[in-house]
């Protein structure tokens, strides 16, 4: 006899879906009927992996894959180590983690600090994915809310303090940000810095996009030995060697305690791809090489979209300091009505764009919702076109739904 209906949790069941996936099947529809989609998208890097890895993959052979072990190839973390060490970052190997991909550090560092019912302060919009690791967890993510109109500036300290409560455990930021492109400055690291001394917090600072960074430098909080044991570093090979696929990312702290955990959390689920870590060391060892054309790529694609949209009437943006995304204010009501009549109903000469609404970033009802989040993952002149049909289409849907 059943004794109760088979029900999955509310976890399950409550948890958000990838909003930038959502359109993703319309325009592989749209695809199939002959119109070509400029993927705009998704944050993942449309440029070659480097011709090292290309050989090393070629020529890989070995009897036996075996598991690696659970904090990582030891030539792995030496490599982390290494790479760190060129931004004067300086952790011992036994202060590193190898992980898939940034998204398990990220979800490793949650899970590493915060009980279930505990609180981890976010600044809005961002990446949308903390809040499927935060759900895992049973954490709950509390929105500090910034604004397009001032450059997704911080707001002073007092007004951060106030989403504090006894239940805030850490501040987890992005730094360049996915989704608005923002490099914090000196005064704003000091304020989060400050912050989490004064409430004794956490921060978990996500810097994959570390490269990215076009204005001015991202200050690592990793480099402030004051903080030296409330500080997680998450990072990844991902978006910095084009390396989506391969999985490999990292998590570095010096609180002993924290790394012991993520150790535990590690040896569940045994080890991190054998050949993806063996594959990204010359890189890691070497990055510079890698990175700088890439970041080169970027640099010129920011300032062409920069440029491009300011051709289009009645948007709102941001030059995105850092990261390859910007946030869009559209002059529309609702950016998700707009993104799937985009790649549903509009074309020009059988193109179209896909873009992420972008509302799913933010967690306050509401926000962001006549904004969409635009990356730059397409060559200067198909960017610049896409740039175009997104300008034709805001006027074309502008008389199709005059309010
Ligand atoms: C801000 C941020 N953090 C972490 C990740 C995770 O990437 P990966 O798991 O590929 O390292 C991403 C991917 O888009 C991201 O944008």
């Amino acid at each position: 006899m059943a004794l109760s209906q088979l029900t999955i949790s509310n976890r399950g069941r409550e948890v958000q879906g990838s909003p930038i996936r959502k359109l993703a099947a319309i325009a592989e529809k749209r695809k199939r009927e002959g119109i070509r989609v400029y993927h705009l998208n998704i944050g993942q890097p449309d440029l070659p992996s480097p011709e090292v890895v290309q050989q090393f993959f070629k020529t890989f052979s070995r009897r036996t894959i075996e598991y690696a072990p659970s904090n990582g190839l030891p030539e792995t973390i030496s490599a982390w180590r290494k790479y760190f060490e060129n931004y004067d970052i300086y952790f011992d190997d036994e202060e590193i983690i190898v992980t898939t991909g940034g998204s398990e550090a990220i979800a490793f560092a949650i899970s590493a600090i915060c009980d279930p019912g505990d609180e981890v302060i976010v600044f809005e919009p961002f990446y949308t994915n903390y809040n499927g690791f935060a759900s895992l967890a049973g954490v709950k993510l509390v929105p500090v809310e910034l604004n397009i109109s001032n450059s997704f500036s911080l707001p002073p300290k007092e007004v951060i303090e106030k989403y504090i409560t006894i239940r805030t455990k850490a501040i987890l930021f992005c730094d360049p940000s996915n989704p608005t492109g923002r490099i914090f400055t000196e005064d704003e690291i000091r304020n989060i810095t400050d912050i989490a001394r004064t409430y004794n917090l956490f921060l978990i600072a996500d810097e994959v996009y570390r490269e990215f960074a076009y204005d001015r430098k991202p200050i690592s909080i990793a480099r402030i030995p004051e903080l030296s044991d409330r500080v997680i570093i998450v990072d990844s090979c991902s978006k910095r060697f084009n390396m989506c696929g391969a999985r490999i990312g990292a998590l570095a702290s010096k609180n002993k305690d924290i790394i012991d955990a993520v150790l535990k959390f590690s040896m569940a689920r045994l080890s991190v791809a054998t050949i993806d870590q063996l594959s990204v060391i010359p890189l890691l060892e070497n990055s510079a090489l890698y990175t700088q054309p890439i970041v080169e790529e970027f640099h010129k694609r920011r300032d062409i979209v920069y440029e491009a949209l300011s051709t289009i009437p009645e948007i709102t943006y941001y030059k995105p300091e850092g990261a390859f995304y910007i946030i869009i204010g559209l002059p529309v009501k609702d950016s998700e009505h707009f993104a799937k009549w985009l790649i549903e109903e509009f074309h020009e000469n059988k193109e179209t764009v896909l873009l992420a609404p972008a509302q799913g970033f933010y967690a306050t009802p509401g926000k962001g919702i006549n904004e969409v989040r635009l990356a730059f993952m397409l060559n200067v002149v198909d960017l610049k076109r896409s740039i175009e049909l997104i300008g034709r289409a805001i006027q074309q849907y502008k008389t199709l739904f005059a309010e």
